[in-house]
């Protein structure tokens, strides 16, 4: 047995499935929760791009070039589907991703501007997102296509992916910072609002509680799970693998992801070195 059938049990010629993850840093760990449940059996590495976050105030080609550059070194460490953690960097990248690997399984996660508008009774919604994805064309695409004559109030949230990023979730600043946020989408009486940020789930409490009980938050995390499964059914093996497994990777050294993982995470990651490419 190789190493890795070591790690997984797996019997030789059979390795699980290896779905690689990214997104500008801990946010994609909301999404990596939901798809452990879904692929229970599939090994996952995620990559948190930390030195170059955030993503949803920079230049768009920046965000570009990363996803390649993440996307090519997840590959090369043999994985055979990308979720694409990050709604800004779906919004960017996913179509390049999508060319220059046709046989890959790319999956991205984008806003839930459908089921928000479906389950507005008062026909307005609000969108919490980075100033990035509110301004990409693949976002308009979304509203024009999905919104069903459902008003969008879109509220760009520079700097609060950044704070997430600290670590420290209920830091009055940064309760202060959503509560600020929220203000404009309670003032226009929006009754559902959508997370369009994988890093938002983190101060969902905060949300829900500058908003009111009476608005629903919608988070996509659980359907992005279900269309990854989908997609990575005919990918898994037919043998019954044991649990798989999760690795971290990052360059940042302040231990934050490990530290949200095993909060947020119902089970264990491994911290492994990243790839000193994508530094
Ligand atoms: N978590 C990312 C997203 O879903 C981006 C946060 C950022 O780096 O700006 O958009």
């Amino acid at each position: 047995m190789d190493h890795q059938d070591v790690m997984t049990g797996c019997a030789p010629g059979t390795p699980p499935l290896h779905v690689g993850l990214f997104d500008s840093g801990v946010g994609g760990l909301s999404v990596l929760r939901a798809l452990y449940q879904a692929l229970a059996r599939a090994q996952f590495s995620y990559f948190a791009d930390s030195s170059h976050a955030p993503y949803g105030e920079r230049d768009p080609a920046h965000v570009i070039e990363r996803s390649m550059r993440i996307t090519a070194a997840l590959v090369e460490r043999g994985a055979g589907a990308i979720v694409v953690a990050c709604n800004t960097a779906t919004a960017l990248a996913v179509d390049a991703l999508r060319t220059a690997y046709p046989l890959v399984p790319i999956i991205g996660v984008e806003p839930g501007i459908k089921p928000a508008a479906a389950r507005s009774r008062v026909g307005r919604i609000g969108v919490l997102a980075t100033p990035a994805t509110l301004a990409s064309e693949r976002f308009e695409r979304l509203v024009r296509e999905h919104a069903g004559g459902v008003e969008v109030v879109c509220q760009p949230c520079p700097g609060l992916a950044a704070r997430i990023e600290a670590g420290d979730l209920d830091a009055p600043d940064l309760v202060q910072r959503v509560a600020e946020l929220c203000k404009p989408l309670r003032e226009r009486g929006v009754d559902v609002v959508v997370l369009g940020c994988t890093h938002y789930p983190f101060v969902h409490q905060h949300v829900q509680a500058a908003l009111g009980t009476g608005v629903e938050i919608i988070d996509t995390a659980q359907a992005v799970a279900q269309q990854a499964a989908r997609r990575c059914e005919a990918l898994m093996p037919t043998n019954a693998n044991p649990p798989g497994s999760a690795a971290l990777l990052t360059h940042a050294r302040d231990g934050v992801l490990a530290r949200l993982a095993a909060q947020w995470l119902p089970f264990e990651c491994r911290e492994v070195p990243a790839p000193a490419e994508l530094a």
